[in-house]
């Protein structure tokens, strides 16, 4: 059977909640792969909506196993609020629901002091970082610093914990930055034991097993332009969220990918710092702010707003091999008069239809535009219900990509899909 993958193709938020949701009723299993509680993924059904961190979205379905792979990283004080926050609210059982990954590497307390001690230092050229503890966790697995989540059943964990903590406190010494190591240790034991009452599996083994028996669906967080290998270097998160780390992540080799659901809106968002050629700062992009809701879920920020990035897209498309494109928020663009789509770029003053290596280019967009289709999509529930207009929008965008675009999301709720 296959492992097929769902990503998000620019630069994270692109509605993965939603669409994870809903394929996941195709799904006996769904697994996430990288990225840790910097994700936020949305998902809103009979009248609730949730924000999910680390849980993989495949636990609102009472029948799937989600698995937090290896390649995820894992804070247990984060992942104990979120997953007794599902249990409360729904009487889901949360622990029978999730197995965990023992190579899932753990992010302390003071990962996070260290996220936002780097922050602080770097002043105005700053990451924007959500500050979870992200960058310095990755950073320790890949020095070998790091704890995994197979360490909390060892008795020496405790010590184990000193040792990583008082490595921590020495750079945090170094850097000057004045806070408390301590004040989260008991909350972490705490959570640890907390996550003792999960079924902590060898991922790799797990996963190939129930690939002999069914289709798994690998969730991404975050987004293409994000990747830590091809995104805006330094403007990125610290793993590969693009295809290839589904396979490193939960230990499946590269024969067994299946479908690559690649996630797009038709327009474009960013969190943080970094280019963004399409960017709008002006009242369009405030409109689309407006209209699409676009505002952080893990951090409440204002997110950055533009219009669609095809150049960045197609980017995105070969850097994963996307074989089915999804398309959200079609509706927020409903009222515009006219639409635009990047197609090529002038790149400190020269033409080009490729993201440049110069994260710090002067980069300006050309587009090609596209008449409104003034028609209220969100009602639309088949092909043949949408207008003309954005169908033709639609045909160029697959003719310049070369991907069909298998589902239009119409609306936040499970049924504002097309499916096509
Ligand atoms: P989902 O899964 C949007 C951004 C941050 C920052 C950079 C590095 O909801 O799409 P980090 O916390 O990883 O050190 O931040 O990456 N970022 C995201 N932007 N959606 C996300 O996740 C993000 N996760 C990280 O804003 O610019
Ligand atoms: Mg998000």
């Amino acid at each position: 059977m296959k492992l097929d993958v769902v990503l998000g193709l620019q630069w994270g938020d692109e509605g993965k909640g939603k669409i994870v949701d809903v394929l996941a009723s195709r799904y006996q299993t769904v697994a996430r792969f990288q990225g840790g509680p910097n994700a936020g993924h949305s998902l809103h059904f009979d009248g609730q909506s949730f924000v999910l961190r680390s849980v993989p979205s495949g636990i609102f379905r009472q029948d799937a196993k989600n698995i937090v792979g290896n390649g995820v990283v894992l804070d247990p004080i984060t992942f104990r609020g979120e997953c007794e926050n599902i249990a409360e609210k729904t009487g889901i059982p949360v622990t029978k629901r999730i197995v965990i990954a023992k190579k899932a590497h753990l992010i302390l307390p003071t990962h996070r002091l260290l996220d936002a001690a780097n922050e602080a230092a770097m002043g105005k050229g700053k990451i924007g970082s959500t500050l979870k503890g992200i960058g310095p966790t990755y950073t320790d697995k890949i020095s070998r610093h790091g704890l995994r989540v197979g360490d909390i059943l060892a008795p020496d964990f405790a010590d184990r914990y000193a040792k990583l903590q008082n490595r921590h406190m020495t750079l945090l010494n170094q850097m000057g930055f004045e806070c408390d190591p301590h004040a989260e240790d008991a909350d972490f034991m705490a959570a640890v034991e907390y996550l003792k009452q999960f079924e902590l599996v060898d991922c790799e083994y797990y996963i190939n097993d129930l690939l002999k028996d069914h289709d798994i669906l690998a969730e991404g967080a975050q987004g293409s332009m994000l990747d830590v290998d091809y995104g805006s270097y330094p403007f990125v998160t610290s793993s590969t969220t693009s295809c290839s780390g589904a396979c490193v992540g939960l230990g499946v080799n590269p024969h067994l990918v299946g479908h690559v659901y690649g996630i797009f809106k038709a327009y474009c968002t960013r969190v943080g710092s970094g280019p963004f050629p399409t960017e709008l700062f002006d009242e369009t992009g405030e409109e689309i702010r407006r209209i699409g809701h676009e505002f952080g879920a893990v951090t409440g920020r204002p997110r950055r707003c533009g219009w669609l990035d095809l150049v960045a897209l197609k980017y995105a498309v070969m850097i994963s091999g996307v074989t089915d494109l999804i398309m959200m928020k079609s509706d927020c663009l409903d009222t515009f008069e006219t639409i635009k789509v990047c197609t090529s770029y002038i790149v400190d003053g020269k033409p080009s239809d490729q993201w440049p290596f110069d994260t710090y280019a002067d980069i300006q967009p050309v587009y090609t535009e596209f008449k409104g289709w003034h028609t209220d999509l969100t009602h639309c529930r088949t092909e043949e219900e949408l207008p003309a207009e954005f169908r033709d929008y639609i045909a160029f965008m697959e003719q310049y990509l070369g991907v069909p675009i298998k589902i239009i999301s119409v609306g936040p709720d499970r049924e504002a899909t097309i499916m096509r």
